[in-house]
């Protein structure tokens, strides 16, 4: 069968061409909002989703066209339908269920989140990555998700940690912003924590795994730390922000390393945990847009090589939210006969 794979959870208009018969990616289309949400400092619901009105036909059809397949060749529409921004999963499901009644073509409601775990199938080439075997941890670290996983199989999958309050990308993204960096700040403090070897220089608070059941993460105490750290150096002041001047260049690595040296050791730590609790597992996949980050892929690299399992983390362009994970989980599903009615919504919060 042949989906169409649509993604408009956040602020990423995404599409693309999957075909589950032949278990392959014909071809997949992204328009990102970065540039305009940059100068607020994050993400504005309001002109994501419309800007994603505006978008979402044009990236549609860019798939279509990557993929060579005209558009009544599908057999299914599958759709982002939660979790995410209100207005913005409305375009999506508004727009792929228009087009599913008009085509008389299948729906598919998919998971965000369920992407994002079955995105470490996906390779550059568009082929799926036959070596992944089930069962495996993924761990999905984004701006808007962190979480472990138990994947068994296709669509059968259980939580065994998640965060309590921040995601670890927010967590980037808020610092970053204190230091009057830029948005997202992920890649720019990696960027900055490398011109300084990754060096531990401030030693923040490592949160605890927070039970013995439940590997429980937690950024926002994390985030207060790096704050109030900043204000003992007189580099922010809790009344007006930051204090310009004091925020030196070397300042701004040093935080930065400091950071990631802090973020990588939480992750070992947890991930320990869950292999340690998990022993039978194949291998670890890394995904959402955190995974783009080289320092804290060596970490778990190192952890799953000691403990003899496979680390497998997608290309770039799949770990950040597309549409290609969308059709991959519409692609399993279709094979599942899991299909919606045109009852499908989206799944408010
Ligand atoms: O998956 P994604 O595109 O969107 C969400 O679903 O949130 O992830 C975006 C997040 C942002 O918080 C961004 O700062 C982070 O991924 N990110 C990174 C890197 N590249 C993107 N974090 C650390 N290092 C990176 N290189
Ligand atoms: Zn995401």
């Amino acid at each position: 069968m042949l989906i169409l794979g649509i993604e408009t959870s956040c602020d990423d208009t995404g599409a693309a061409i999957f075909d589950s018969t032949h278990q392959k990616l014909l071809g997949h289309a992204l328009f990102s909002q970065i540039a305009m949400h940059k100068r607020y400092g994050g993400v504005v619901p309001e002109l994501a989703s419309r800007t994603q009105l505006e978008k979402i036909d044009v990236v549609v059809a860019e798939a279509l066209t990557n993929a060579n397949i005209p558009l009544d060749a599908i057999d299914a529409v599958a759709v982002t339908n939660h979790p995410g921004l209100v207005g913005s999963l409305l375009v999506g499901i508004c727009f792929g269920k228009g087009i599913a009644f008009a085509h008389k073509k299948k729906l598919i409601g998919v998971n965000h989140l369920e992407g994002h775990i079955f995105s470490a199938f996906l390779q550059a080439d568009g082929s799926i990555n036959q070596d992944l075997k089930f069962p495996f941890i993924a761990f999905s670290v984004s701006g808007g998700h962190t979480a472990l996983y138990l994947v068994k199989g296709f669509g059968d999958y259980t939580v065994i940690g998640h965060t309590i309050d921040d995601a670890a990308g927010e967590a980037f993204d808020k610092i970053s912003k204190v230091l009057g960096l830029g948005y997202p700040g992920g890649a720019i403090l990696e960027k900055l924590a490398s011109e300084v070897n990754f060096e531990d220089f401030f030693k923040y608070p490592r949160t605890k795994p927070l039970g013995d059941d439940f590997i429980g993460f937690s950024f926002s105490g994390l985030k207060t730390a790096v704050l109030y750290d900043l204000v003992n150096r007189g580099a922010y002041s809790m009344a007006t922000g930051p204090i310009v001047e004091a925020i030196t260049p070397e300042l701004r690595q040093q935080v930065a390393s400091s950071l990631l040296v802090c973020m990588g050791d939480i992750f070992e730590k947890r991930l320990k945990l869950a292999l340690k609790r998990y022993p039978d597992v194949t291998a670890v996949t890394f995904v959402g847009g955190v995974a783009c980050n080289k320092y804290l892929r060596q970490r778990l690299l190192k952890l799953c090589t000691n403990n003899k399992k496979q680390l497998v983390i997608a290309p770039p362009a799949f770990c950040v939210d597309n549409g290609a994970m969308i059709a991959f989980v519409g692609g399993y599903k279709a094979e599942q006969g899991k299909f919606d009615d045109f009852n499908l919504d989206i799944i408010r919060p």
